[in-house]
């Protein structure tokens, strides 16, 4: 093992340091608390042996630190003190120690006691080898289930995707989201309409609000028929309740259980805002300056109003990248027939004075020309990309 020994008496500290190596460990010696934090921070560490009591970091803190940290492996830790009453022993111990030696020791108990150190180490490590296979076949679960609703219908894969991308993306930027939630988040975006899987494709497609009363009820299983394929599996148990609730709505008139507002999980509500809002783009093709209005009457109602907002940001940075993919400025020199405009021409002032889509003409170009002149607008317009090419 790689052993870190800490102690302030140079000749304890040798002592150890001659007998832990010839136990055939590797030895780090420190002769304060903070080259001993130097060495653990930086170091591959299986277990610390210091004193207590020394200048600058004492043991007990030393110890509190590399418990703190995000160190890679679990590092064993023993504290050896002439300090022995009790409550010293409890204060270590919760500090975050895992075992205590009084000074004077004998040798062959501090040998014992590494001995029980190096099992509790390779017992941390083959839990930590074993959760490691577990969050493998957890992702590799997510992929399958996601890739069969997506060879399933593509255009369900799509959403399912996308809402997955916006839910993560209002995770990161909610304040009430710990990090450790964004797996579970995105992997319900993946899977929450996977209940509609074996559907008829005309049901995929439609709107819910064009749906016949046959079509609606079983549209309206979808939620259970997902958690019920998600909860034969344990470890996606936590996943099967956010899909079972995914249609819930904050004021109380959602399905299956008509929960309302907190009773709704955040994981969920984030969830069921990035499903809306990716279905009013795809399925309802409103575009992203449209679907915000939309989003808006939302709030309180169906969806969480936090959330909304949350949306709303992620749109408008949606409608940015989606104009540099669409949209260039173009000098007025360079304006020719058949161009299209990409964006209103308004006077600074705001006054529209040409309006989207307009198609460069002769007559608009002179017009176009004329504002300039007068100093009413800049000297490049926004235009389709698509439309230069022609
Ligand atoms: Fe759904």
């Amino acid at each position: 093992m790689n052993i870190l020994i800490a102690d302030d008496d140079l000749v304890t500290l040798r002592l150890l340091e001659k007998h832990i190596q010839a136990w055939d460990h590797h030895v780090y010696a420190a002769q304060n608390g903070l080259d001993a934090w130097d060495i653990a921070s930086s170091t591959d560490l299986d277990l610390v042996i210091t004193d207590w009591k020394m200048p600058g970091l004492d043991g007990l803190e030393l110890c509190q630190r590399i418990r703190n940290a995000d160190l890679p492996g679990y590092i064993y830790l023993i504290i050896v003190s002439a300090k022995n009453t009790n409550q010293d022993i409890v204060t270590g111990l919760r500090g975050g120690i895992d075992d205590y030696i009084t000074k004077p020791f004998d040798f062959n108990e501090l040998r014992e006691r590494i001995a029980t150190g190096e099992r509790i180490v390779a017992l941390e490590q083959e839990l930590r080898n074993k959760y490691e296979i577990i969050e493998k076949n957890y992702f590799q679960t997510i992929r399958m289930f996601s890739n069969l609703i997506e060879v399933f219908n593509e255009d369900l894969g799509g959403h399912c995707r996308r809402v997955a991308k916006t839910a993560l993306k209002v995770a990161q930027r909610h304040p009430h989201v710990d990090e450790t939630e964004y797996p579970l988040i995105e992997a319900g975006g993946l899977l929450h309409d996977i209940g509609m899987v074996g559907f008829p494709d005309h049901m995929l497609l439609k709107k819910t609000t064009e749906l016949p009363g046959e079509d609606l009820t079983l549209y309206k299983s979808h939620p259970v028929q997902g958690e019920i394929i998600l909860q034969e599996v344990e470890y996606l148990r936590p996943l099967s309740k956010i899909v079972r609730q995914h249609h819930e709505q904050v004021n109380g008139r959602g399905f299956p259980d008509g929960l309302s507002g907190d009773q709704i999980p955040l994981s969920v509500r984030i969830i069921s805002a990035a499903s809306t809002y990716d279905g009013l783009i795809h399925k309802w093709g409103y575009g992203f300056e449209d679907v915000s209005e939309r989003l808006v009457l939302q709030k309180g109602y169906q969806l969480d109003p936090d959330i909304v907002d949350l949306v709303l940001e992620i749109n408008v940075e949606n409608m940015r990248a989606e104009k540099k993919r669409n949209h260039k400025m173009v000098p007025l020199e360079d304006l020719v027939d058949g161009m299209v405009l990409a964006e209103s021409i308004r006077r600074k002032t705001g006054t529209l004075l040409m309006p989207v889509d307009t198609v460069v003409t002769l007559s608009t170009l002179n017009k176009i020309m004329k504002y300039a002149e007068l100093g009413n607008i800049g000297n490049a317009v926004m235009v389709y990309k698509e439309s230069m090419r022609k």
